[in-house]
């Protein structure tokens, strides 16, 4: 991918440009009164996002590692067409390929109210459908502004059904973990991983105390991250999700990913917009679906 000629065709004044980012990854640098925001091509890979007046709402592991098909560790992963292990082969990649590809850019925009919006294109090839048969275009958009919106869109453009989850895999960063409660989940039944896949029900706002892994099923409700210690508060919102799963890996599995600092569970937690479990989306040829998050931060009372 030449810089020059993707900036000469997709370059929005000073406010949308493509640089070699951490790595040499190519990267668009989207930067107005707004917000700014960088996204790597690897991956439609949302890597930080700062609405103007705050600090980044995006955590990033400082062990990431921007290499060519590595998946960032940070921002916001696109987890498709499958979320978590591949159901029938562990041999293929967790979370599908989604985030390890480069995706082409198919558009940029400044939009009549200042915001500026970056669509991203993926489609089969050989490499895909030794993994996944189908052939499917997915495009993600994203658009910064006051609030930041991820919307991945998925078409079947195969001859036959297929079905695939996925997930909008946001990290958030946060000032300690045990300043943090989570809202929105009460009355939600979930998937508890850590304890080899039991069927719980979420009581209580959400505190993490120890390795969470849980997918919250038939849920469309708003999250909110409460960080008492930065006096702020994180909204998930979200469209064409019933699935939200809540990930903190805590101290031990933490250090032993290679991409994530020993301590660094304290600063973040994922609150993913997701299509798991029982939240399948089956396509007939032609058909699409959307899935979309919106991001933003509100003071707390
Ligand atoms: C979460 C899963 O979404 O992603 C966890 O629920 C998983 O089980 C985590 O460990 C991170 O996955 P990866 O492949 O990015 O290390």
């Amino acid at each position: 991918m030449k810089l020059e000629t993707v900036n000469r065709q997709f370059a929005i004044d000073k406010q949308l440009t493509f640089v070699a980012g951490p790595g040499g990854l190519p990267t668009a640098q989207l930067k107005n009164r707004l917000a700014s925001a960088t996204v790597a091509l690897q991956g439609a890979h949302v890597v930080t996002y700062q609405p103007q007046g705050e600090s980044n709402l995006l955590w990033l592991s400082k062990l990431s590692q921007f290499k060519p098909g590595k998946a960032i560790r940070g921002g916001i992963p696109i987890c498709w067409p499958w979320f978590a292990n591949h159901p029938d082969d562990s041999s293929k990649p967790a979370h599908g390929f989604a985030r390890n590809r480069l995706w082409e850019i198919s558009a940029t925009r400044r939009l009549p109210d200042d915001r500026l919006q970056l669509e991203m294109k993926l489609e089969d090839d050989a490499k895909t459908r030794q993994l996944w048969p189908w052939r499917f275009t997915a495009w993600l958009t994203v658009t910064a502004g006051s609030e930041l919106e991820v919307e991945l869109r998925i078409s079947n453009r195969d001859e036959k059904t297929f079905s695939c989850s996925g997930a909008l895999h946001s990290y958030f960063s946060v000032s300690d973990i045990g300043n943090v409660t989570i809202t929105g989940l009460e009355g939600a039944g979930y998937i508890d991983k850590v304890s080899g896949d039991q069927l719980r029900q979420q009581q209580e706002p959400l505190a993490i105390t120890g390795e969470t892994d849980r997918i919250y099923l038939n849920t469309s409700a708003d999250c909110l991250i409460e960080d008492q210690g930065w006096n702020r508060c994180i909204r998930i919102a979200k469209q064409g999700s019933r699935t939200t799963v809540v990930w903190n890996p805590w101290q031990e599995k933490a250090a032993a990913m290679a991409d994530f600092g020993n301590d660094e569970y304290r600063n973040m937690v994922c609150v993913e917009t997701a299509n798991a479990a029982d939240d399948l989306i089956t396509l007939a040829p032609g058909e699409e679906h959307r899935m979309q998050t919106t991001i933003s931060v509100e003071t707390a009372d």
